[in-house]
């Protein structure tokens, strides 16, 4: 079963989408994951900057969610990944699923099918703390927190935090906290220097509370021109610029989370 990854944090322009779209390059290309990327946000900036347009896919994971019956609309054509792509129909049925049965785990019930595919999902969460998100947070093993190094973004990431906790004690009790990304990150400028010790302390209080007691915080994003570059061109920073000076932290994360996949080989080995 492949690990289930949610980047979340309900503040909007965080860099999520950059995140999601940057660490499934490096886990592929840089540690041989086999990954899917799920566009989760109905907003479908992943799906386009994966260079797909969004209503140009008449089924969706919007779909699948309604009907379970559904086969995961897949598209194969990359070379580092697989996409579920979505578009704003993802919207309508958010509020669809407030008539269906365990709306709360359709995504984690959609997933199960198909993580036997990969070594891991990653799924790009929308920018809110509704039916959306709770189905992101249901699905996860593990929650990444991109957090914008802005005082405003550090404030909000604090209700995220508490829905956590609420979802572990109600819906999934497997989640674990797994770590915190400072994004855009300027080492010029004082008050971002500032929210990463705000962050650092933040997390630290919260040690004594089991979930949080592993949580890493990783060495920031720093903020380049080159990410919005890349995403224009539909590529994640690596394929755009080979040498960047951010892509030593985003293979590091990567790293990180490929530690947590056991290796098939030995699996096999020990099995
Ligand atoms: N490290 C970075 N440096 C500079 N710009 C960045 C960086 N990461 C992301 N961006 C830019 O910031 C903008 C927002 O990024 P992105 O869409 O990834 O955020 P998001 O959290 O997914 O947004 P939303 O909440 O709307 O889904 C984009 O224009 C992106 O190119
Ligand atoms: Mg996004």
């Amino acid at each position: 079963m492949g690990s289930v990854w949610a980047l979340f944090n309900m503040s909007g322009g965080v860099g999520k989408s950059t995140l999601t779209q940057n660490l499934g390059y490096h886990l592929a290309s840089d540690y041989g994951a086999k990954v899917l990327l799920l566009d989760f946000d109905p907003q479908a900036s992943l799906t386009t900057f994966m260079g797909k347009s969004p209503t140009s896919f008449s089924e969706t994971i919007a779909n699948s969610m309604l009907d379970l019956s559904l086969p995961l609309p897949l598209v194969d054509e990359f070379e580092w990944c697989t996409l579920a792509p979505t578009n704003i129909y993802l919207a309508q049925c958010e509020i669809k699923l407030g008539g269906v049965m365990q709306k709360e785990t359709r995504l984690k019930q959609v997933l199960d099918k198909v993580s036997g595919d990969y070594d891991i999902i990653l799924i790009d969460c929308p920018p809110s703390l509704g039916q959306l998100a709770i189905n992101c947070l249901a699905a996860a093993d593990n929650l990444l927190i991109p957090i914008q190094t802005e005082y405003k973004s550090v404030e909000a990431t604090i209700n995220l935090l508490q829905m956590t906790f609420e979802i572990t004690q109600q819906i999934n009790p497997h989640l674990k906290v797994f770590g915190v990304v400072p994004t855009m990150f300027d080492s010029r400028v004082n008050s971002h220097k500032e929210a990463i010790e705000m962050i650092t302390e933040v997390f630290e209080k919260l040690k004594a509370n089991p979930l949080f007691k592993d949580t890493t915080i990783f060495d920031p994003v720093p903020r380049g021109i080159d990410f919005a570059t890349a995403t224009r061109k539909h590529l994640p920073l690596g394929l755009h610029r080979k040498n960047h000076p951010a892509l030593e932290v985003l293979s590091n994360i990567a790293g990180s989370i490929n530690q947590t996949i056991a290796p098939k080989e030995e699996a096999v080995i020990n099995g």
